[in-house]
């Protein structure tokens, strides 16, 4: 039983006392207490997947910001990996495939990953569920297809995604294979996920934004529209697609619970775009950077705008690392003390 159910209540459109807060890199290098949990490991991936590590920074959040869920520490590209595409994390640049997908063999080498091959995920988030011990609730996620395609295809970040979007022009078949074998990969992940012990799951569509809205419908909403129809009987879903206000209608008809929301988009717009679905986000994350005067303000007006009901509030997202701490719990404290 959890003590704290705000998130749950809000995802399914129950009525809550308050809106419930968490944010996107919340376990993250903002927190002194990160930085030195992952000092122990040799590196990102090999922290990732050590389950005692991430399930310590994972809580960690909730113990010194106060926020109202639990995110588990591990990192999209856990599903390419696992698929059989390895990745490395560069220091202070991001991510790096050593090899990447190009043709059509590339693609039929790729194996469907199941739960099993996803196991260090598995047994830090049952740690996580019992050291948390029902104090919050506790969200897994996963990448959409169309965001790990544009990583394996392209083989780090971009700004446009070039390669990426060029494969989709040029082999539009072999695209919609490989994106098949990345949802099927990406079900049997988020089953796992409930199954060991996350009670919401978010789908992250960080590279929406660089895909027109006729191809994101084809090439991404589709995929993610698969993997809510497969998990949302089981876990509430909330999906994340960065830069795609214009896709929050089309998102609001899949069977997802929830819609995460940059800061592109009005509130209120949100609203009426995204029918009954609770929406979540959407405060720039360099708002954080200002004085508390103008966080206070911000956030209020952002609160007001969203109303009480069917609101889970988050950034638009991810913190940076250079945004002060105080100021993230400041914020946090801003949400959980506003007289609705
Ligand atoms: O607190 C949380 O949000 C949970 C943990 C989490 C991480 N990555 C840990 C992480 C989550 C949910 C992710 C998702 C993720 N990873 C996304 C989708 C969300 C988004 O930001 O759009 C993406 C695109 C990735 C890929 C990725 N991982 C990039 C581009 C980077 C480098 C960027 C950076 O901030 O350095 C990462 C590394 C990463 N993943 C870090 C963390 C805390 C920072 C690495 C570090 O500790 O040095």
């Amino acid at each position: 039983m959890l003590q704290n159910d705000l998130l749950l209540r809000a995802a399914k459109g129950l009525s809550v006392e308050r809106a419930p807060v968490w944010l996107m890199r919340q376990a993250g290098r903002i927190l002194p207490e990160y930085r030195a949990t992952r000092a122990k490991a040799k590196n990102f991936v090999e922290f990732v997947k050590n389950p005692e590590l991430a399930s310590e920074v994972t809580i960690q959040p909730v113990d010194i910001l106060g926020v109202d869920a639990a995110i588990i520490f591990s990192d999209i590209l856990v599903i390419p990996e696992a698929m059989g595409l390895p990745y490395e994390m560069i220091e202070a640049k991001g991510p790096r495939f050593p090899s990447t997908i190009q043709t059509k063999a590339d693609i039929d080498k790729l194996k469907i990953a199941d739960a099993g091959d996803l196991d260090y995920v598995m047994k830090a988030l049952a740690l996580t569920k019992k050291e948390l011990n029902g104090r919050v609730p506790l969200i897994g996620f996963c990448g959409a297809p169309w965001t790990l395609f544009a990583y394996m295809i392209e083989g780090s970040g971009s700004k446009t995604f070039s390669k990426a979007k060029q494969f989709l022009y040029t082999h539009p078949d072999l695209s919609h294979q490989l994106l098949e074998k990345i949802t099927q990969s990406s079900i049997n992940y988020l089953k796992g996920q409930v199954a060991a012990g996350a009670d919401l799951l978010q789908i992250f569509d960080s590279w929406a934004g660089v895909l027109s809205e006729k191809m994101y419908y084809e090439f991404s909403l589709k995929y993610i529209s698969k993997i809510c129809d497969a998990l949302s009987p089981l876990a509430p879903v909330t999906v994340f697609a960065k830069d795609a206000h214009y896709a929050v209608k089309n998102i609001s008809q899949t069977s997802c619970n929830s819609i995460g929301l940059d800061w592109t988009i009005d509130p209120l717009k949100a609203r009426q775009e995204a029918g009954s679905k609770t929406l979540q986000g959407n405060a720039d994350p360099c708002l954080l950077y200002a004085d508390e005067k103008t966080i206070l303000a911000e956030t209020h007006s952002m609160l007001k705008a969203f109303g009480k009901d069917r609101y889970i509030c988050n950034l638009g997202h991810g913190l940076y690392p250079d945004i002060d701490k105080e100021k993230v719990k400041f914020f946090v404290d801003v949400v959980k003390e506003y007289k609705w």
